[in-house]
């Protein structure tokens, strides 16, 4: 019985450690960013990100065009209410992975 105890509280602990640590996959899938650069950010309506000189450069430079937007292209910005500042470091880091 106290093994399950201790299993539960275990649980529950990385149940809500996994919530609050941001899942950069999770960002990109959820604001919709796949529905234009392909699910695995290969392209699609807009440019391919996986491995451009773009992506693999300045990390500050890639927040600004995610939070300005582009204007006069389909790149809209996402501001903090859509994308918190946690989540965009996650984002961003997740598809300097791709
Ligand atoms: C409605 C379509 C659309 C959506 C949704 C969208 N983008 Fe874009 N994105 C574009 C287009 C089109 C461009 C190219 C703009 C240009 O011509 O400079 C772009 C450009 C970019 C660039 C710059 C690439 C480069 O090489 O200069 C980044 C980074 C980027 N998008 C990231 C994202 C992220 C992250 C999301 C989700 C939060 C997202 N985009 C959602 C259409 C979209």
């Amino acid at each position: 019985m106290r093994k399950f105890i201790l299993l539960a509280a275990v649980a529950i602990v990385m149940a809500f450690s996994g919530q609050a640590m941001a899942d950069g996959a999770d960002v990109y899938a959820k604001n919709g960013c796949g529905g234009c650069h392909g699910k695995t950010a290969g392209g699609g309506i807009g440019p391919a990100l996986s491995g451009t000189d773009f992506i693999k450069g300045d990390a500050d430079a890639i927040k600004a065009v995610i939070r300005d937007g582009r204007s006069g292209t389909m790149m809209s910005a996402f501001d903090a209410k859509r994308i918190s500042d946690d989540d965009l470091s996650a984002l961003v880091d997740y598809m300097k992975g791709l």
